[in-house]
């Protein structure tokens, strides 16, 4: 009888973090999540970086080459001297490839991490002198994208790497949403999207000969152990990824080995084999879908620029009269 009185105590005592909370949430539901954010512990954040380098993986290369390529014919449709805003800027690499001829009257570099903000934008100082940076440290976390205080002007918003894809086109919608009620009348959003394609390329580049995006795909069960206490093994599971045709993503799922269960805040979570944790969606789009998803979000598709081989497209919306 003592015995289980002290068993009680105990679970109640256990108050559950905000971070186990969500993470039993997503793994409590049928098909068992997790959020891709998680992936980006410091290793995660060096293995996308190595992701970007892969042979197959041709999205961050095409992207640069594009913008290389139409940096001038970018900057005219843009407006030279904007106020140039980046949110999720990360080592500010691609904005280097426009700068010259986007000539910002101010840019406004904007990451979560404010050491790594601030190495970023103190290199970029050295390599463009006359170039005015303001750093916002930032999260999104209080319902806003576009810091408040800004001077006035008009605004070019840029968000490349296709992280638009890793929404859900729901997400992406009210993303897209509310960035255009905080610009103004022919502000504009210079967005990266991966294209639609052949399967074959497709899943060529979310499963890598060299295996690297399977160790970023597993590596979340160590962040997660890490950020909650759990015991996931990392060889239980297995990295699957596979374009989903009718929904158009590329879906990243670990696949459990053999029946098994993890303990995570006191809690027991049963995975049978081959039962998955869905990971990752990276949804592609045409240039059709893209024009779409600008105007039910309320700007205009003025313009996109594509590779040869239609691989990816950077899009430049402007935000029109409601
Ligand atoms: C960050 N994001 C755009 C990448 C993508 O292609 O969806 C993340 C990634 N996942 C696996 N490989 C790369």
């Amino acid at each position: 009888m003592s015995q289980v009185c002290e068993v009680a105590t105990k679970t109640q005592n256990t108050a559950l973090n905000e971070t186990q909370k969500a993470v039993l949430s997503g793994l409590s539901t049928q098909q068992k999540t997790l959020e891709p954010k998680y992936f980006y512990d410091q290793l995660g954040s060096q293995l996308f970086e190595k992701i970007t380098k892969t042979p197959e993986y041709y999205p961050t290369r095409t992207e640069r080459s594009i913008l290389s390529k139409n940096a001038h014919a970018i900057a005219k449709a843009c407006g030279k001297d904007n106020i140039v805003i980046e949110p999720g800027c990360g080592s500010c690499e691609k904005i280097r490839l426009l700068l010259n001829e986007l000539h910002p009257s101010l840019y406004v570099p904007m990451d979560i991490s404010g050491e790594f903000l601030a190495a970023s934008a103190a290199r970029l100082a050295q390599e463009y002198p006359w170039l005015k940076i303001q750093p916002v440290t930032d999260d999104f976390s209080h319902g806003r994208i576009i810091p408040m205080d800004l001077p006035s002007g008009q605004r070019t918003v840029f968000y490349p790497g296709s992280t638009i894809g890793n929404m859900t086109p729901h997400q992406a919608k009210k993303f897209l949403t509310e960035l255009r009620q905080e610009l103004a009348v022919g502000d504009a959003l210079l967005l990266g999207v991966d294209l639609i394609k052949s399967e074959a390329v497709l899943n060529a580049a979310y499963n890598d000969k060299e295996g690297v995006t399977e160790q970023f795909n597993l590596n979340i069960l160590n962040h997660i152990n890490a950020l909650t206490g759990s015991d996931f093994l990392v060889e239980n599971f297995k990295h699957y990824a596979f374009y989903n045709a009718s929904l158009q993503r590329i879906e990243m799922h670990l696949e459990s080995l053999c029946d098994h269960k993890v303990r995570l805040a006191g809690q027991e979570i049963e995975f049978s084999q081959k039962e998955t944790i869905h990971t990752e969606n990276s949804y592609k789009y045409s240039l059709d879908s893209i024009r779409a998803m600008a105007e039910d979000a309320g700007f205009r598709c003025q313009q996109s620029w594509a590779d040869e081989e239609q691989l990816f497209c950077v899009s430049l919306l402007t935000s029109v009269e409601d």
